[in-house]
């Protein structure tokens, strides 16, 4: 994957990142651009801006001073929050918990991300989804289900991070699934709340999420997956990921009790 800056029109921009692990695999990374409607633009998660992506964004945004906030939606996705606050040294940063605690130089909004008072801030553009059922921030550094997902009305965009992916297809399937599939993230299991109603919680949640991204025209996942749908066609195919691990989950959630 090479970085790219897509216009859905409406004022939503993805931007699509390269990240390697251990320096070698790229697995993509991701942040959007927002028009604000009440002026300047809001960045959703942070990723360090070069070369012609830096350029874009320049000049998109009067040389960065028009990006009023910065908006960190996955705990663990840490790595670029000092970049972009020295980038865009007059936006406000918001984090969860878990940002504040691994960069506790840089200067947070003291409400959560994920908190009423900062989506309250942004109802005009964006609504915010946080999975029930499952954590937010585990305890375990390997469970990256959690995040807090970011709806675009105006381009009828879902931004998240992980917590749906896109997978690609293998080749020899294309024919039978061409485009990229929806999955709910493989430590989905692992994140479920000790209560005995998680599963049945993360369930009405998705069937929420379905209802509420029923006209869905693009889908941009961590760490690399952007796809574009037919209005109705996402909400089938978020109900049938979770249909595919509800079993998994069950017994995840029989065997703590
Ligand atoms: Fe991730």
């Amino acid at each position: 994957m090479t970085e790219a800056i897509h216009d859905f029109g409406q004022g939503f921009w993805t931007i699509r990142g390269d990240l390697k692990m251990g320096g070698v695999l790229n697995v993509g990374t991701q942040a959007a651009l927002i028009r604000l409607s009440d002026g300047g633009f809001a960045m959703l998660d942070s990723y360090p801006l070069t070369g012609a992506m830096r350029d874009r964004v320049i000049q998109l945004t009067d040389k960065g001073q028009e990006v009023r906030v910065v908006l960190n939606l996955h705990p663990y996705h840490t790595l670029h929050c000092a970049t972009i606050a020295r980038d865009f040294p007059n936006a406000k940063l918001y984090g969860s918990k878990r940002h504040w605690n691994k960069h506790p130089d840089l200067t947070w909004q003291p409400e959560p991300v994920e908190s009423p008072a900062v989506a309250a801030m942004f109802a005009d553009d964006l609504s915010f989804f946080m999975p029930a059922g499952i954590d937010y921030i585990s305890d375990n550094e390997s469970v990256h289900a959690g995040s807090l997902l970011a709806w675009h009305k105006a381009s009828r965009t879902l931004h998240v991070d992980d917590t749906i992916n896109l997978i690609p297809v293998p080749r020899l399937l294309k024919r039978f699934f061409p485009k990229p599939r929806v999955f709910l993230h493989p430590t989905m299991s692992k994140a479920l709340l000790p209560e005995t109603g998680a599963v049945r919680d993360l369930r009405n949640w998705v069937q929420d999420m379905a209802t509420q991204c029923q006209d869905l025209r693009h889908l941009c996942a961590a760490h690399s997956g952007l796809r574009s749908f037919q209005p109705g066609e996402f909400s089938q195919e978020l109900l049938a990921a979770f249909r595919r691990i509800e079993d998994k989950l069950n017994k995840a959630q029989a065997n703590r009790h």
